[in-house]
């Protein structure tokens, strides 16, 4: 048996045995006695009992082991052209100073905290000092419009909203705090007060009585120590798309996140304290969460925070400069980066440029990693190149290679196996196992492992039915795919109206929601269509009113604007075709799968229970004409 095996099976035998081994790496300052409770089943909470902080486990700990001098972030922003280090000691005074402008404005275990932030530190920063004084901090990803911000402010409730003047996307700099006044004004919840970095690029206007400096009032505050808290206390709420413009807000506990982190660093990225290890994500997505600030930072080692994009900052080499210049020994990214980078270079030729010999492994996630660009890595870096399959829900890899433990054969198009505590069934519709090389529905048996998400913020029942309802005793995914005979799986699509473009995780759903509320608008359907950089790129098809008295461009323009302006660029929604009617089948249900299918080329039959084939002759005419999967 495999190293690999022994561990998996070790996990499937007696997971409460095998992650309390695991929580041996944390500080607690209560250790727990139990590590699962199952007593109000289907809601599990791990390590329920223990007391521990996370940042003590993620700054305060290594200080005191001896580490105050060892690089605990660089900021690397070319988009800048500035490099700036921060030492763990550094960092612990950063933190515990911010954590006291927060506490002294009533602040405390429990509150939420919102944070607004680009690629900067102080992003870092900021969640530390909320995790130190036990409150709950929900980082919002910048890309999102001032709506999107509002909808979270009403949800999470935060007494405090952490932010900055600007982002910096390629040579634009892009004003953050209007937003979040535009945000704070939409929302029905006020926060008491914000704190707002200034950054050189631009000066935010401030409203008095309410916004703070973060310089000035950093400078005077008291530093404040770390509160403890309960394993299953929320460290932090993340909100994700799902199917409607409702996002729903992931918990993660504060315990099993540590204890699972810690695991994956070792054992599956294969790295260790001292070691620099880079994520090219950012805070606002979960990867930005688990290994650019907590994983990292909880085992000890150096995290690159880069603020720039795979090409254009300056050119398609920027990620093996960096790799160089900090001596990165993983490097965490998203498939599109590569496929961006390989657009504009092609034959490598940029790689040779770098010393990349301290680079020990590349990993993807995020989105489907196709075969063509792991190759392209794979021969221009000679070094593996592991895709991974995890979820916002799951904060860390359902499956992966574990290089820590054993390096398996790497097959394209596969993010290899299920990682411990994962048991992973696929289904069909019925809930029956399906044999290897069979499509079905993946699934988790219950209970998740540790660091997963327990429930959603203030919304225990849309959990259930989310996740839990369709089949008892599973976790659903929401991806569908296969395992083959040797237990590696493959993830090929979602069974929901979520879609991944260039790694942002997106609800059609919402989108449908913003178009519908346009007054010209009587039906309309977006569905994601494959793109070659983005992997998939949002289509609106929309049917209008009788009487709309403008020209259908100024009303698809109307359209693209109105995404943009209520759910953010980022959901970077560019085409909208008007159409007179959606295809439908005789009960009403419009066909999004077929018009996919259609869109991107792959087979596809003539619906049975179609209400009026014409329709979707013109839709078919219409998709074709826009020439996708684009390029
Ligand atoms: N703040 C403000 N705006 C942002 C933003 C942020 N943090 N992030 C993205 N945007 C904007 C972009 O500027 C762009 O705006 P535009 O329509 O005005 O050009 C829009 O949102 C779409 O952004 P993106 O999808 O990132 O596309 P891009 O064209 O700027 O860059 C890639 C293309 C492929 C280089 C880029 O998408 C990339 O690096 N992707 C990797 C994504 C990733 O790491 N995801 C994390 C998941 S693990
Ligand atoms: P997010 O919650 O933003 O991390 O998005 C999670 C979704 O992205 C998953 O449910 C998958 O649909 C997709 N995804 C993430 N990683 C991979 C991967 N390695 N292969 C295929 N799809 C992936």
């Amino acid at each position: 048996m495999g190293k690999y095996s022994e561990v998996y099976g070790a996990s499937q035998a007696d997971p409460e045995a095998f992650w309390a081994e695991a929580a041996k790496e944390v500080s607690w300052s209560v250790p727990p006695t139990k590590v699962l409770d199952d007593s109000a089943a289907p809601f599990y909470r791990w390590f329920a009992d223990a007391e521990a902080n996370t940042c003590y486990n993620a700054v305060d700990r290594h200080v005191e082991a001896g580490r105050g001098d060892q690089p605990a972030i660089i900021h690397d922003s070319p988009v800048t052209d500035s490099k700036t280090t921060i030492t763990y000691a550094e960092l612990l005074e950063h933190v515990s100073r911010l954590a006291g402008v927060l506490a002294a404005r009533g602040v405390g275990k429990g509150d939420r905290v919102i944070i607004y932030m680009p690629m900067v530190p102080e992003a870092l920063v900021a969640m530390l000092a909320c995790a130190r004084i036990g409150a709950i901090h929900s980082v919002v990803f910048g890309g999102f419009a001032a709506h999107e911000l509002a909808v979270r402010i009403n949800d999470a409730a935060p007494k405090a909203i952490l932010s900055a003047s600007c982002g910096i996307e390629g040579s634009r700099v892009i004003a953050y705090k209007p937003l979040l006044d535009e945000a704070i004004s939409q929302s029905e919840h006020k926060p008491n007060f914000t704190v707002i970095l200034q950054r050189p690029q631009l000066e935010a206007s401030m409203e008095a009585g309410r916004d703070l400096d973060w310089a000035d009032s950093v400078a005077c505050a008291e530093p404040v120590g770390c509160t403890p808290v309960g394993g299953a206390d929320p460290l932090y709420i993340l909100y994700t798309s799902g199917t409607t413009g409702q996002p729903k807000g992931v918990v993660r506990h504060a315990g099993g996140h540590m204890v699972a982190l810690l695991w994956t660093m070792k054992n599956l990225y294969n790295v260790e304290a001292g070691d620099v290890f880079w994520a090219a994500s950012d805070v606002g997505w979960v990867v930005g969460h688990s290994y650019i600030c907590y994983g990292p930072l909880l085992a000890g080692c150096t995290t690159v925070v880069f603020e720039g994009k795979p090409v254009g900052t300056p050119d398609p080499g920027t990620f093996w400069r960096v790799i160089e210049d900090h001596d990165v020994k993983v490097l965490f990214t998203a498939p599109t980066a590569l496929r961006a980078i390989k657009r504009e270079d092609p034959e490598g030729s940029y790689i040779g440029k770098y010393d990349l010999s301290g680079l020990q492994a590349l990993f993807l996630a995020g989105e489907r990693a196709d075969p063509d660009t792991i190759a392209w890595a794979q021969t221009h870096l000679e070094k593996p190149v592991i895709d991974h399959w995890w979820q916002t829900e799951t904060g860390w890899a359902i499956a992966a290679n574990p290089l820590g433990i054993e390096e398996l054969p790497v097959k394209p198009g596969s993010p290899a196996v299920p990682m411990p505590g994962y048991s992973i069934e696929i289904l069909d519709d019925a809930g029956h196992p399906v044999g290897p090389g069979t499509l079905g529905a993946i699934t988790v048996k219950l209970p998740l492992p540790p660091g997963t998400l327990p429930t959603l913020w203030n919304a225990d029942a849309r959990y259930e039915s989310s996740y839990l309802h369709a089949f008892p005793g599973y976790y659903e995914t929401g991806d569908a795919g296969m395992m083959d005979e040797d237990g590696y799986l493959y993830i090929m699509a979602r069974t929901d109206d979520v879609i991944n473009v260039a790694g942002h995780r997106l609800s059609t759903g919402g989108m449908e929601e913003v178009l519908a509320a346009h007054p010209d608008i009587a039906e309309c359907a977006v569905i994601g269509i494959g793109d070659k950089l983005k992997g998939q790129a949002p289509l609106g098809l929309v049917c209008l009113n009788a009487g709309a008295d403008r020209t259908e461009a100024d009303i698809a323009k109307e359209c693209v604007a109105l995404v943009r302006q209520e759910i953010g660029p980022v959901a970077a929604f560019k085409t909208c075709l008007v159409v007179n009617g959606l295809p439908k089948t005789r009960s009403g249900k419009i066909l999004r799968g077929t018009m996919v299918s259609i869109a991107n080329g792959t087979p596809w039959k003539m619906p049975a229970t179609i209400d009026d084939p014409a329709i979707l002759d013109v839709i078919s005419d219409r998709i074709a004409g826009l020439g996708h999967p684009v390029d």
